[in-house]
């Protein structure tokens, strides 16, 4: 079962203005709240990412996680049994994909997520951060003075549920559909109807260049009946179909989904492994169970 905060009161209808204190101790910093339950999602995110920085066996680092959940974020964090394997299987899979020549990083969902400032030996990756306008106004502020450790970064304020509105702001960002991209969707896809995911995979695939790779977590379509709302974010997107929906409606070629059973966090090792005596989480498996997946597709 999906951990699923509560958060107190109804969505905030304006952006609060409160003072909080930076965790580098550099005085007194102005914190916004974000505006919709979706955007507060990603705040809880980085705050599980600053739990898991403070650990001395940690899967990865992420200095401006305490700065990017804000106070808001940092009372309720998301979780690490989902957001350690989550965030590190991310990190692998996208340095597998530009060592295999990919270019571009387009984050679907980016919430408060910091790859572009915290990932080593990607100098020539082109990142770009797709997320709800208020999620926008509350983290650039966050990092203005920040180095960033990639070649550059696009902020794209945009809603999923409005078709086609996003990948056209994606373009007018710089976007080059022509180089091999990878995609990460990490806690997107449950937020989205079943039009408005297909809608993404069909803009995703007609974006996507050879060599391309898309990797998300999903859960299956027993979820629906369990009703999960995440700090007022209900989930509304979920399927057993996810690798054969990639291919029929985005044109993708090979994919696999991963039961999330099968993926092991090692301490000892500061990784993550992926235990392989666990079968393929195809849709004859996930039928009537509630099975949490991670999805990878490739366009060959
Ligand atoms: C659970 S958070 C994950 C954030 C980030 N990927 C991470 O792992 O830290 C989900 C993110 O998806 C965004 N999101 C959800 N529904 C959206 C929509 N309809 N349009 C744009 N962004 C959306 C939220 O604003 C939020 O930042």
């Amino acid at each position: 079962m999906l951990h699923a905060g509560s958060r107190r009161g109804p969505v905030r209808a304006a952006l609060a203005m409160c003072v909080g204190s930076s965790a580098l101790g550099s005085g007194a910093l102005n914190e916004r709240s974000v505006e919709t339950a979706h955007s507060f999602t990603g705040r809880m995110c980085a705050a599980s990412r600053l739990e898991e920085t403070r650990r001395p066996d940690s899967l990865f680092s992420d200095p401006l996680a305490y700065t990017l959940a804000g106070k808001e974020g940092r009372a309720q964090p998301m979780g690490g049994w989902i957001m350690v394997p989550r965030t590190r299987f991310g990190d692998d899979f996208l340095r597998d994909h530009y060592t295999r020549g990919a270019r571009q990083l387009v984050l679907l969902g980016a919430g408060f997520d910091a790859r572009a400032y915290r990932m080593s030996g990607l100098p020539e990756l082109r990142v770009y951060e797709v997320d709800q306008k208020t999620t926008f106004e509350v983290k650039e502020p966050l990092l203005t003075g920040e180095s960033l450790a990639v070649a550059s970064r696009a902020a794209v304020a945009t809603e999923f549920t409005r078709p086609g509105e996003w990948a056209a702001a994606l373009l007018a960002s710089g976007f080059d559909p022509a180089v091999p991209t990878v995609w990460l969707a990490e806690g997107l896809l449950m937020y989205l109807s079943a039009a408005d995911a297909a809608d993404l995979m069909k803009q995703v695939g007609q974006l996507s260049a050879r060599g391309s790779a898309v990797f998300h977590d999903a859960v299956s379509a027993e979820y629906l009946n369990a009703r999960v709302s995440v700090a007022g974010a209900p989930f509304i997107g979920a399927s057993d179909e996810y690798v054969n929906m990639w291919r029929s409606i985005g044109g993708f070629g090979s994919g696999y989904a991963h039961d999330f059973r099968a993926i092991k966090v090692d301490r000892a090792r500061r990784r993550i492994d992926v235990d392989r005596r666990w079968p393929e989480a195809t849709a004859a498996r996930c039928a009537g169970q509630q099975v949490v997946l991670f999805v990878e597709v490739e366009m060959e």
